[in-house]
């Protein structure tokens, strides 16, 4: 992993933080001032819409019931959760085969999930409670875009995540790719599973005391 390559050091994000004051607040703002603001500005009503349907029901403990009975396989339903949009996918053979090629840990800034950017039950190598689920916030770590889902296809069966402001890419664990601007794996909420058909998201029964505001970056 060359210096360029290699997501900045804790000293080094406190200097990013100090050049760039109150980062976190202003990403909503950042993200609807730029390129993607017409597809961002569609995309939240939309995904505020989401919530209280079929697939989600909210809580009032801050959680998020997700019925995952209609999810097919390779595909994601998108739910909000503490106003961000929260990608839940159901993962196939493929998909999850796709995430331990060997060769791909070389191509990913993070592979291990050593940053702090998921609860410690998803600190594994498909990045979730259970491997045939897969949960990830869908903020790009570098500027705040909604990346696209591109579902897995005959000509690539494992999928992954595109960033359409700045080009950013990762894998369908949220794992970024090297040569991309986005510094970090996309956050990982916490989550607990309820049932076969059933996930709860905003309460981690592996790591009931994980708070999703120490992540490293969102
Ligand atoms: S916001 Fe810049 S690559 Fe995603």
């Amino acid at each position: 992993m060359t210096q360029d390559d290699a997501p900045p050091s804790s000293s080094q994000q406190g200097l990013e933080e100090e050049n760039h004051p109150r980062r976190r607040d202003v990403l909503a703002t950042v993200t609807l001032g730029m390129g993607c603001a017409g597809a961002c500005a569609l995309a939240y009503p939309f995904l505020n819409s989401l919530n209280g349907t079929q697939s989600s029901r909210i809580g009032e403990d801050d959680t998020v019931e997700v019925d995952c009975s209609k999810l097919a396989p390779g595909q994601q339903l998108v739910v909000t959760w503490r106003g961000w949009p929260v990608f839940v996918q159901r993962r196939t053979p493929e998909m999850l085969a796709s995430l331990r090629v060997p060769e791909l840990a070389h191509r990913l800034r993070d592979p291990e999930s050593k940053m702090h950017q998921q609860p410690q039950d998803a600190i594994n190598w498909h990045r979730s409670v259970v491997p045939e689920i897969g949960v990830l916030i869908g903020i790009c770590t570098h500027l705040g875009c909604v990346p696209s889902f591109d579902a897995p296809s005959s000509g690539d069966r494992s999928g992954k995540y595109a960033c359409p402001c700045h080009g950013s890419q990762f894998d369908i664990a949220g794992r970024a790719y090297k040569d991309a601007p986005a510094p970090y794996n996309l956050p990982v909420p916490p989550v607990t599973i309820i049932s076969d058909q059933h996930l709860l998201i905003g309460k981690s029964k592996g790591d009931p005391d994980f708070d999703i505001a120490t992540i490293q970056q969102i």
